[in-house]
C-alpha cells in the first residue's frame, strides 16, 4: 500500500520488564492505517488501547517490534529524533483535554510551539487562524477555567492542530462528554478528515466506533489485536 501513514509490526510493550510487577500491555500488535482515514481502536478497559496509542504517538518505545510513521521507523530512532518526529507530525487530544486552567485560551493553543522556537508573532498568527476556525476568537484571552465544556473541547482540538500535524491521535475523547458534545466532536473530526488529516481515536463508545465516517475499526483484547 503506497499511502500507508501508520504501521505497527508485531509491537509489544512490557512495563516493569523483569520485575515482579511486569505487565505486557500490548502484545504482537500489527496494524496498518492509510493516509486520510478515520480509524477507531476499541476494546475493554485495560486491553492496551492507550498504550498502543502512546507507542504510535512516539510517547514511549516498544519493548519489541516496530512503529513506522510516514515511512520512518520511529521506534528505532534515538529519543531526541523520535521527539522531533512527534512534534512535526502528530497532534494529541487528551482524554481530559489536559488544558491549563489558569492560562488563557491563546496560551494553551500555542503551547506545542514553544519548544519549536517559533516567534511569538508567528505563534499568534497561527493561533488566530485556529481561533477563527473553531469559533473561539471572542474567547482568545479568557482563562480556560472560564470556558464551557464545548469551548474547552475546541481549544483542545485547536492545540492539537497548531503544529500543522497530519496525524491526530485522540484517547477516549468522548469519555466525559454528553451526547451533544460527542456529536460536536464527531462533526469536527469529520471536518478534519475532509481536510486530509489521518485520525486515530481510542474509544469504547459505540456512538464513535459505529459512526458512518469511520473507515476502520481495530479491536483489542488483553493486549492483542483481535480484528
Ligand atoms: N505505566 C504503566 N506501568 C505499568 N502498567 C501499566 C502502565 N500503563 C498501563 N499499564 C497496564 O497495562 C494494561 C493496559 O493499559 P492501557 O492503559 O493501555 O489500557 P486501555 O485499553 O487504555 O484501558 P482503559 O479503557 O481503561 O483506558 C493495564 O493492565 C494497565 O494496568
Ligand atoms: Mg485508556
Amino acid at each position: 500500500m503506497s499511502n500507508l501513514i501508520i504501521e505497527t509490526i508485531n509491537v509489544t510493550k512490557t512495563y516493569n520488564l523483569g520485575k515482579p510487577n511486569e505487565v505486557t500491555a500490548v502484545k504482537d500488535a500489527s496494524l496498518q492505517i492509510t493516509q486520510g482515514s478515520l480509524v477507531v481502536l476499541k476494546g475493554p478497559s485495560g486491553s492496551g488501547k492507550t498504550t498502543l496509542l502512546s507507542l504510535i504517538g512516539c510517547q514511549t518505545k516498544p519493548t519489541r517490534g516496530e512503529v513506522i510513521i510516514l515511512c520512518k521507523k520511529v521506534s528505532k530512532l534515538p529519543e531526541k529524533f523520535m521527539n522531533l518526529h512527534k512534534r512535526k507530525h502528530i497532534g494529541f487530544i487528551f482524554q481530559h483535554f489536559q488544558l491549563i486552567a489558569g492560562m488563557s485560551v491563546l496560551d494553551n493553543i500555542v503551547l506545542p510551539l514553544i519548544p519549536e522556537g517559533i516567534s511569538p508573532k508567528e505563534r499568534s498568527k497561527r493561533a488566530d487562524r485556529l481561533l477563527e476556525q473553531f469559533d473561539l476568537g471572542h474567547r482568545r484571552q479568557f482563562k480556560v477555567s472560564q470556558l464551557s465544556g464545548g469551548e474547552q473541547q475546541r481549544v483542545a482540538i485547536a492545540r492539537a492542530l497548531i503544529n500543522n500535524a497530519g496525524i491526530l491521535l485522540a484517547d477516549e475523547p468522548s469519555a466525559h462528554l454528553d451526547s451533544r458534545l460527542t456529536s460536536d466532536l464527531l462533526d469536527h473530526v469529520k471536518q478534519l478528515k475532509r481536510s486530509g488529516h489521518t485520525i486515530l481515536i481510542t474509544s469504547h463508545d459505540p456512538i464513535i466506533y459505529q459512526h458512518p465516517a469511520v473507515d476502520q475499526v481495530f479491536e483489542m483484547k488483553d493486549g492483542q489485536m483481535i480484528s
